[in-house]
Parts: C-alpha cells; sequence; structure tokens
C-alpha cells in the first residue's frame, strides 16, 4: 500500500512538472552580445515546460560588476529571483551561502547522479560541510592571451612566452602604431593583474595568497604591482571607456596585438563574430601561465524565499544535465565540467581549453568570484583605481591588505 502510495505521489510530481504552470525568473549578467548560449537553455526549458513563463532578467556589465550590486538589493530586500547567476567558489559560499540564503541541493545533485557526473574539486567548491549549493554550468579559463596570427606575423612578432618576453616586443608594436596589448573597463584591468599574480608568484604563491600565507604587503605579492605597472604601460589609454568586446574588437580589427581575456572572448568571436578558432584568432596561456589553468565556473542556484521554487528545481535539473550543458557551452566559449560532455560539439579552442583542464594545474579566479567573497571583489576596483591613480606598488598592496583584514578574507 504503501508503495502504492509512493508510486501515486511520483506520477503526480512527474505529471505536475510535465504540466508546470506559473513564472521562472532567471537572474544573469548575459545580455547581449553575452546572451545566446543562455538562449539555447532558455529555448530547451521552454520545450520541456511550455507552460512556464520564463523572465530572462539581465543586468548589462562584464563580470557582473553591475548584477551583483542588483542582486544585492534585491536579496537583502526580500525580493530574490528564482535563480540568479553566482560564480562557484566564494562568491557562492562566503557571501550567500555565508547568509544563509540558499537552498541545499545536495538531494537533487544525488537523484540526477551528479555526484559522479561533475569533478571531485568542483563539487568541493560549492559545497560546505552542510550542503551543495549551486550548479554549476560550466568551466571558463581567466588566463589567455589572444590575438590574430596573420596580423602576428605582418608586425614580426610572436606571441610572448613571458611577461619580459612581451615588454621586449612592446616597442617594436608601438613603433608600427599597433596597441601592444589592449584592456578596458576596471574589471578587465584586474582581469589582467590576475593574469600576471598567478605568472609572478607560480600557482602555489596565488594560492597562498588566498589563503594568507603569503601577505598582499610580502615583497613578492608587492612585486606583482611592479611588473603590472610594466605591462600597464604597452596599453591604451582609453581602457576605461571600453567594454571587454570592445576591447576584443580591437584585436580583431588589428588596432591592438594581444588582449587577456577570459574564453568568454572565444565565445565572443565565434558565435557573434563568426571567427574561425585558429585562423580568424590564435590563444596561448597568457604569459608566464603556461600548465596553470586560471578557473572559474558560472552556476544557479535556489534562493530561500524564491517564489517559483519546483519551476526553479526543473531549471536547475536542465542546467546539470548533459543536453543542457552541451547545447550552452559551444556557444559560450566554455567548456561543460561534466565528465561525460561530448567533445565533439566543440570548436577547436574549447578542445584545447578541455585537454589542458585535464592535465594543467587548476587555480581559481579573483575577479570572477573563486578565490575570494563579493566583500573583497568588488573592492578590489578600488584598489586597483589606486593604482592606477598612484602607480604605487606599496600603496596598491597596503590598500588589498586592508580591506583582506577588514572583510575577513581568510575566515
Ligand atoms: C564572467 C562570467 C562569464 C562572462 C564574463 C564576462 O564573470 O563568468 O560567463 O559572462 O564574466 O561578462
Amino acid at each position: 500500500m504503501k508503495r502504492l502510495f509512493a508510486l501515486v505521489a511520483v506520477l503526480g510530481l512527474v505529471a505536475g512538472m510535465a504540466h508546470a504552470q506559473g513564472k521562472l525568473e532567471i537572474f544573469s549578467w548575459w545580455a547581449g552580445d553575452e546572451g545566446p548560449a543562455l538562449q539555447a537553455l532558455i529555448d530547451l526549458y521552454k520545450q520541456q515546460h511550455p507552460g512556464v513563463e520564463v523572465i530572462n532578467a539581465t543586468v548589462t556589465g562584464g563580470s557582473g560588476v553591475n548584477a551583483r550590486a542588483v542582486l544585492k538589493t534585491r536579496m537583502l530586500g526580500g525580493d530574490p529571483p528564482d535563480s540568479f547567476q553566482v560564480h562557484a567558489g566564494q562568491e557562492l559560499i562566503g557571501t550567500w551561502v555565508a547568509a544563509n540564503r540558499m537552498e541545499d541541493l545536495t538531494s537533487l545533485f544525488q537523484q540526477q547522479g551528479w555526484m559522479s557526473a561533475f569533478p571531485q574539486n568542483l563539487i568541493d567548491l560549492i559545497s560546505t560541510p552542510n550542503g551543495i549549493w549551486s550548479v554549476p554550468v560550466n568551466i571558463h579559463r581567466s588566463n589567455v592571451m589572444w590575438y590574430v596570427p596573420a596580423n602576428l606575423q605582418k608586425w614580426g612578432v610572436q606571441p610572448p612566452t613571458s611577461w619580459d618576453d612581451f615588454l621586449a616586443m612592446c616597442p617594436t608594436l608601438q613603433s608600427q602604431g599597433v596597441t601592444p596589448l589592449v584592456v578596458g573597463e576596471n574589471w578587465t584591468v584586474q582581469h589582467l593583474w590576475e593574469s600576471v599574480a598567478v605568472a609572478t608568484l607560480g600557482a602555489q604563491g596565488w594560492n597562498d595568497l588566498w589563503s594568507g600565507k603569503i601577505q598582499f604587503t610580502d615583497p613578492q605579492a608587492v612585486k606583482v604591482w611592479d611588473v603590472f605597472g610594466k605591462v600597464l604601460a604597452c596599453t591604451n589609454s582609453d581602457a576605461s571607456g571600453l567594454s571587454w568586446q570592445q576591447a576584443t574588437d580591437r584585436v580583431v580589427n588589428g588596432q591592438a596585438a594581444f588582449n587577456v581575456m577570459g574564453d568568454w572572448a572565444a565565445g565572443y568571436m565565434t558565435t557573434t563574430l563568426k571567427l574561425d578558432p585558429g585562423t580568424g584568432f590564435g590563444w596561448e596561456a597568457s604569459p608566464g601561465t603556461q600548465g596553470v589553468f586560471v578557473m572559474l565556473a558560472d552556476s544557479f542556484g535556489l534562493p530561500k524565499g524564491a517564489p517559483d521554487p519546483q519551476n526553479t528545481m526543473a531549471w536547475l535539473e536542465l542546467l546539470g544535465s548533459k543536453q543542457g550543458q552541451d547545447a550552452f557551452n559551444p556557444l559560450k566559449g566554455s567548456i561543460s565540467p561534466r565528465l561525460d560532455s561530448d567533445l565533439s560539439l566543440y570548436n577547436a579552442y574549447s578542445q584545447s581549453a578541455a585537454k589542458d583542464w585535464q592535465s594543467d594545474t587548476i587555480v581559481g579566479s579573483l575577479v570572477h568570484g573563486a578565490v575570494a567573497k563579493e566583500a573583497f571583489m568588488s573592492q578590489f576596483a578600488d584598489v586597483m583605481n589606486i593604482y592606477l591613480a598612484s602607480q604605487n606598488s606599496e600603496q596598491a598592496a597596503n590598500a588589498a591588505q586592508a580591506i583582506a583584514n577588514q572583510v575577513r578574507l581568510y575566515d
């Protein structure tokens, strides 16, 4: 009898989901050029749940600089979206999980067989001893240097393998009227900083910076700013007005030789600009980071108090599925963390990233939420402004350490 009841309950749930009604509000910063991969997921969701009205709530602004602020207001004001984009790691754990604002998704992971479908190191990044708190949809790489092979040939340079190598070729490019390295608005400059820091400190040193073993004021960490300053001298002077896409455009149209950006740039160059990886654009690990993969993962969770939790669970189920991930990632420039992802669906860039993901030393991104909580991340923009205004390494290092202490970075 008990079994019969259970069966009826399960059938009822399945039937209920097939005829799911109501709304689903998905909150992210994937607007405009960043939208196609998310749209592919939403299209799949609508096929599966035609009765649900999907609200695709986006706040423009690369790396979520604006979206995170809006999200904070909504969450603290008791108006959470059904599901929101959040980076796996400290942006999730040190912020929304620490504030007890998320629902535990452990049973979803168990039901869907995700405990063995996702790599353990990624599950660790979205877990605490009390639960699993989001569903990762991708793996992006932060430390990539992009260029156009034919342009480099024309200018007589090769992709640099170290920052010294880059600094040596900087005058050659400048004398031909080419910007050696293009940067954009504040967060893209921080993004460059993280690549320079990993090159200067090494993977272990980078990890030590986030665990507090190395302080920002230690000489080796101060040196990161010295190297960074020299690199910045080889960049464009109109950085603050450029989005990451506009910076990428400068490489594509031959105004700049290189940029360092996450591999959403590959998604932009293939999906939006229709360029072929290998010929239309080339890539290397950013100088001095060969063998290191600076990772980040976008994920979505279920906030406490979400208005449509059942529709959200169906959304999360799709996000974590092989079908969902292999629809999303080939358009996004990222790879699927699922161990059974079908790599034949991915282009040459993503296949090379998937190979490196398997063999490289993996560390987490600062700018994209893996290693530091939101309170530190958002204030690191101020540290960057201090450096840009003063060009003083010690001042920037002191400011970074003061913020680390103030937000209890190492707790
Ligand atoms: C990252 C995010 C990527 C991409 C990028 C540019 O933080 O993880 O998916 O959206 O920002 O906006």
